[in-house]
């Protein structure tokens, strides 16, 4: 007893100090180099630290801050800190999760990174940060007609914000073109191509902020689904079947004026070179029975190149999409089931797949994914990478006695980034198998039991 409470006791101050060494920055970043690269129309910052512990205290979390704006477009935040030197460096990720800080200057928003070990005074660690930004691109001029090409603003600062002392720090900035209408000049900028650099800049204060505008031409497919159900069913008898349904939105500047087919096909290098007319959907190996269709039939536009690592379906909807212009349809199709249905241990199976979206470089707004388990499941258990919310379903389709389990996840804001393995544990017993032949079985006996009948009393009848 008296060993619980002492162990308790132990836990509970050595959460007291990881909590109050987190309240107070007592670090400094000597070198800070960030990227931004605005090269598409997903954001991605590439954020490498050098952080060291100038206080008695040892340090666990390293906080990065993000201005309240930003940080509700933010998709994913990664880290991994670099181990070895040189040609034997590695990296090991570490969990970044959001946390709150009592005093936060201009409702600056904070990420924390847990380090492995704690940092002591005068230790030094190096930090590989990516972070991923949707609809960070903002339109400008807000409307074009079929010849003009895209132009977009990109807001942020040239200083890193952050709560710590940075020493010295610079950010490079990359533009998919060497067509930059105009950028905000701090001392020192340099620009060359397609590159913009911000610094070096030297000894900046806790929340140093600098605001920068950039403005540049981004003819990239603005390609956003607004909402994606993708429905995973799982049957023991040899498959799983995918029906993917989308929503899909051109979030680039808005299209003005008429579109003109003839010129939009006689001249592709200068009309429409924002739009984009076909997308590609990375499938898995193996896919057969695929299909694309939208409210009004079959598409079959579409082209599927199979290979033995994965298939590429190339999709076209009925008519390029231009600034603002919208697609519904569905993709589905039918993978071997001993591909991604394993056994773990005594009647136990998971499902392995992939989250996210099959679609190139595409954002997508919110996603649901249904994963359908056969009848007689149980136990349904998720492991998912990131934070997703979940709930279950009962879904009945024809020679269902109790109904499948569906479980149901939701994420919001997920990026290319998020098509990673996520795992659907559960439990099955395998006379469940014999449901579905049983129900057949007695479907057809029924049915003969039927006709008997109505032929004796037809026969009865005429005597
Ligand atoms: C934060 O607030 C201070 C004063 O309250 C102001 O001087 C500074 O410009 C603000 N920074 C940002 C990024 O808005
Ligand atoms: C569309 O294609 C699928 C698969 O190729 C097929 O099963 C379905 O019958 C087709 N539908 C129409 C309306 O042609
Ligand atoms: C899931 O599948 C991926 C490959 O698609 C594989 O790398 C990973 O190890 C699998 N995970 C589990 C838990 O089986």
């Amino acid at each position: 007893m008296a060993a619980i409470i002492l162990s308790l006791l132990v836990l509970s101050l050595s959460l007291f100090t990881v909590i109050s060494s987190s309240s107070l920055p007592g670090l400094q970043i000597l070198q800070a180099e960030r990227q931004i690269d605005l090269t598409s129309h997903i954001v991605r910052v590439y954020l490498t630290l050098k952080v060291e512990n100038i206080e008695d205290d040892p340090a666990s979390t390293v906080l990065l801050a993000f201005p309240p704006a930003q940080f509700d477009r933010l998709a994913l935040v990664k880290a991994a800190v670099t181990v070895g030197k040189k040609r034997k460096k590695s990296y090991v990720p570490l969990e970044v999760n959001p946390t709150e800080q009592p005093s936060s200057p201009n409702g600056t928003k904070y990420y924390a990174i847990s380090l492995l070990k704690p940092l002591l005074k005068g230790e030094t660690t190096t930090l590989e940060i990516l972070y991923i930004l949707t609809h960070s691109l903002e339109p400008f001029p807000v409307e074009i007609s079929q010849s003009d090409s895209q132009l977009v603003y990109y807001h942020d600062s040239a200083i890193i914000l952050s709560p710590y002392h940075i020493k010295q720090q610079a950010t490079l900035v990359k533009t998919p073109s060497n067509k930059v209408e105009s950028f905000t000049q701090v001392e020192p900028t340099h620009r060359s191509g397609n590159e913009l650099r911000y610094g070096p800049f030297e000894d900046e204060h806790p929340y140093s902020y600098f605001p920068i505008i950039i403005h540049f031409e981004n003819n990239n497919p603005f390609a956003v689904v607004e909402e994606l159900e993708r429905e995973i069913e799982v049957s023991h008898w040899g498959s799983v079947q995918v029906t993917e349904h989308y929503k899909l939105a051109h979030a680039g500047a808005k299209h003005k004026g008429v579109f003109s087919r003839v010129e939009y096909q006689s001249r592709p290098a200068a009309s429409g070179v924002s739009s984009f007319k076909h997308l590609l959907a990375e499938l898995p190996p193996r896919v057969h029975s695929v299909y694309y269709r939208d409210d009004i039939g079959n598409i079959s536009s579409s082209r599927l190149r199979t290979s033995s690592k994965k298939s590429e379906l190339l999709i076209e909807p009925r008519y390029p999409l231009f600034g603002g212009w919208k697609a519904t349809f569905v993709i589905g199709y039918g993978v071997p089931l001993q591909d991604f249905l394993f056994e773990s241990a005594a009647g136990a199976r998971y499902l392995n797949y992939s989250f996210g979206c099959p679609l190139a470089d595409t954002v997508v707004d919110k996603l649901t994914i249904k994963v359908v388990l056969p009848e007689g499941s149980q136990n349904p258990s998720v492991e998912v990478p990131f934070a997703i919310e979940q709930s279950l379903e009962t879904k009945y389709s024809y020679l269902d006695v109790i109904g499948r389990t569906v479980v149901v996840l939701e994420k919001k804001n997920v990026v290319p980034e998020h098509n990673v393995p996520f795992q659907v544990h559960y439990k099955f017993n395998p006379i469940f198998m014999l449901a579905e032949p049983l129900m057949l079985a007695a479907a057809f006996f029924l049915f003969f039991i039927t006709c008997v009948a109505y032929l004796h009393i037809d026969l009865s009848l005429r005597k």
